[in-house]
């Protein structure tokens, strides 16, 4: 969280950062209709860049303006402009806590596809509240960005932390785990998203017997430890992996090809689509992002992790 240090009125730019999930248990729906977790996310380096301005042309100093641009391979279409886009609702709870319109432009610059599994929409929030904080001087303390992060959604506190952690309760709840790699990933996004709830939803088609406590992440944590790909790979663990490929049994075509290819193991990130494949270092993620291109794969990224949480990367006075 943070970085750089309060600037006034400037245009401020933060970067938030892609999450994986390297092991999700997910156990019966509670009573609230989410389900407990327990799981481990990384933040690897598939960043969106979001930059607040106090105001440009036609946008008043006291309501919010949302903008995109997106690499080729991010449905900017998708991405919702109005009140239903989390930014819209971070910049809302920032207000009511300080008291005070909090607003200006804001530009979205997407690399995190949409409806991915990744958590894009979750970052982009994050970013803003970095963003909207310091644009405004508002000086919000690290305990009321997570909590406000929190009502946003599961994901978003993870997004302000970055780094690798373990997440409890619906995913909100947020602790540092110790991580002695560096991991390398490949991950390969889909043309068409996949919405989280009809993932969780088929979740509970397939397994009426889930559990009420998720399954432990300790095996996992235990591999990050060893900074070992090997052991890494033997562990990673992801309850939503059978609904996303049942939903979409091309996710389960391609996670074989990859592994054939040479993955040390391919899962769903998350509620899916992306696919992404731990590799030994940087040389075999690109050979194997090689590979996949020419086996068919249209759009192939290389990433590592972990990397930080929501950061501010230019502010200008
Ligand atoms: O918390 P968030 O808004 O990201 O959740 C999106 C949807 O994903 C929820 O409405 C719910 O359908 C599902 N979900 C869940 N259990 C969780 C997290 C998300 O069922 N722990």
């Amino acid at each position: 969280m943070g970085g750089l240090s309060a600037t006034r009125g400037g245009p401020v730019t933060v970067r938030a950062a892609a999450k994986i999930n390297l092991h999700l248990g997910v156990g019966a729906p509670r009573e609230d209709g989410f389900h407990p977790l327990t799981t481990v996310y990384q933040a690897i380096g598939l960043c969106d860049d979001v930059t607040a301005r106090a105001s440009v042309a036609g946008v008043e100093a006291d309501t919010l303006g949302i903008e995109v641009s997106a690499s080729d391979w991010v449905d900017a279409a998708a991405v919702p402009l109005d009140a239903a886009n989390l930014v819209h609702r971070a910049a809302v709870a920032l207000g009511e806590l300080h008291d005070r319109p909090v607003g200006g432009s804001v530009l979205l610059e997407k690399s995190i596809p949409v409806a991915g599994g990744l958590a894009g929409g979750s970052a982009d929030a994050a970013a803003a509240l970095v963003a909207l904080d310091r644009l405004h001087d508002l000086g919000t303390s690290d305990d009321d960005l997570l909590r406000i992060a929190a009502d946003l959604g599961s994901d978003v506190p993870f997004s302000l932390i970055g780094g690798t952690a373990l997440g409890t309760g619906r995913g909100e709840l947020v602790e540092p785990v110790g991580d002695n790699g560096t991991w390398w990933w490949v991950v390969v996004p889909s043309d068409e998203g996949l919405g989280t709830p009809d993932v969780y939803r088929h979740f509970d088609r397939m397994r009426p017997d889930a559990p009420a406590e998720p399954p432990p992440a300790d095996a996992l944590l235990g591999a990050l430890r060893t900074g070992q790909p090997l052991s890494l790979a033997r562990f990673l663990h992801n309850d939503l992996g059978d609904a996303a490929i049942d939903l979409r049994p091309e996710l389960g075509d391609l996670i074989v090809r990859g592994e054939s290819e040479g993955a040390l193991r391919g899962m769903v990130s998350g509620s899916g689509p992306t696919v992404v494949f731990l590799c030994e270092s940087s040389d075999h993620a690109r050979d194997l992002a090689g590979a996949l291109m020419r086996t068919g794969s249209r759009v192939v990224l290389v990433a590592n992790g972990a990397v930080a949480g929501a950061h501010v990367v230019r502010a200008h006075a």
